[in-house]
């Protein structure tokens, strides 16, 4: 059966358990958020386990990021493929994207960017980075105009993570596909390839949706492919690996099924989990809902208000009980912050312990993680405001990388 015939099945079963997760939509029934097991086991993916970080470990010639090391990045498709070709002394490249919903991106936003540069560094790799104005243009209240704005205000924030301008292209799809040929004839390739059928049980689009977002899918499909990119690949074949979070794979599924039928490689896919709601992990942090996330753009002031305020806790109600039983850690948003932010394992590990033993209270985890959260979020603000026009530009201009 093929991968995206078979994923019909599994949405359809996915719909009637407790956890619901697809590119736009996020819930889960407990506290401790989605079951990633299960979600790995339903989409057919395989799990980042001791061997592969190991394996990745040796390849990559130092510590893997902690975002890895902490299983954050969990599942994956075709992983070992791309560490055998390092190994061969081949290159991949990177493919990861956005869908400019906002203004700024938030801290969950981040996830996957941050191991896309990670990747970039440590391979020396060519990166496309798409965002997908087309697509909040069909799927939100926003005009072809302002989704092309808020594109390039991402495009800031993306930048200002330090990307490499030298391997890294960024695009907006409305301003981009018009420009380039190569990647309107691998959409068609593409759609040409996926029914009506296969869109509608992969995204569960419906009979009064605008067909525009029936049409979408291929698009994102089609930067997983070297040849969209003649200027950088001179139209050859090299195989891709998307960072993503989990949320996306349906797109890229529906991609691997296509693949061999155009006779392009099938891209390799590295999942995340989502960084919760500060309201809890029974949702993913979301543009949408500005008390769930802490924005980059929110103050020092915004984000110790926000922590405070919302951020759930897996501590006891009253002292005397946080003291006797401890804390869950599993389900606490603060705690959950260090570990997608806190680099150093020890200091984690005992936070981690002082907490669970209720040695520490939640009050006080709560100020080691807006401790933790106002430097990095101050020192990407300050790099934003050496984002001018003209850094904007040359990333998005159509050019040769250096790789
Ligand atoms: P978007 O803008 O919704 O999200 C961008 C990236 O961030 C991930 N993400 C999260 N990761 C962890 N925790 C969260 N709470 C969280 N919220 C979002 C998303 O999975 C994504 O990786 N259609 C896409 C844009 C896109 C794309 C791609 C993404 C186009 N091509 C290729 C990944 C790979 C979108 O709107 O992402
Ligand atoms: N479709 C994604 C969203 O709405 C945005 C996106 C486009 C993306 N290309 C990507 C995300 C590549 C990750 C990787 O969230």
């Amino acid at each position: 059966m093929s991968e995206s015939a078979s994923l019909i099945e599994k949405v359809e079963e996915l719909k009637l358990d407790d956890d619901f997760v697809d590119p736009w939509n996020v819930t889960s029934s407990s506290d401790a958020g989605v079951d990633y097991d299960k979600l790995i086991e339903r989409f057919g993916s395989s799990k980042v386990d001791a061997e592969l970080l190991a394996r990745f470990e040796k390849v990559a010639g130092q510590p893997v990021h902690h975002l890895i090391r902490r299983g954050i990045f969990f599942s994956h498709r075709d992983l070992n493929a791309i560490l055998d070709m390092v190994e061969q002394g081949k290159k991949f490249y990177l493919y990861t994207g956005r869908g400019p919903s906002s203004e700024s991106l938030h801290l969950g936003h981040l996830v996957p960017f941050i191991v896309t540069k990670w990747l970039q560094e440590v391979f020396d790799v060519p990166l496309v980075i798409q965002l997908t104005d087309d697509e909040k243009t069909l799927w939100k209240d926003l005009t072809v105009e302002q989704s092309m704005k808020l594109a390039r205000e991402n495009a800031k924030d993306i930048i200002a993570m330090g990307f490499d301008v030298n391997k890294t292209f960024i695009f907006s799809d409305l301003d981009f596909m018009g420009k380039c040929p190569a990647m309107y004839q691998n959409v068609i390739r593409i759609a040409k390839r996926v029914t009506f059928n296969q869109v509608r049980g992969i995204f569960g689009f419906g009979d009064m949706d605008p067909i525009g977002k029936i049409g979408f899918p291929p698009v994102q499909a089609a930067p997983s492919f070297s040849t969209t990119f003649p200027f950088i690949f001179g139209g050859k074949t090299v195989r891709c690996l998307i960072p993503c979070a989990i949320d996306q794979d349906p797109y890229f599924r529906m991609t691997r099924d296509v693949a061999p039928r155009i006779k392009l490689p099938k891209p390799a896919l590295l999942h995340s989990k989502f960084f919760p709601a500060l309201q809890g992990a029974k949702t993913k942090m979301s543009a949408s809902d500005t008390n769930s996330a802490i924005f980059l753009t929110d103050t020092a002031k915004e984000i110790k208000t926000k922590i405070n305020k919302h951020a759930f806790s897996g501590g006891q109600v009253t002292l005397e009980d946080q003291r006797r039983l401890g804390a869950n850690t599993d389900i606490d948003v603060s705690y959950q912050l260090l570990r997608f932010f806190l680099p150093d394992d020890e200091q984690l590990e005992n936070i981690r312990v002082a907490y669970s033993k209720g040695e520490m209270l939640s009050g006080e985890i709560k100020k080691l993680a807006i401790e933790t959260l106002q430097p990095i979020v101050a020192e990407h603000q300050e790099q934003r405001k050496l984002v001018t026009e003209e850094v904007l530009d040359q990333f998005m201009s159509i050019r040769k990388l250096n790789f």
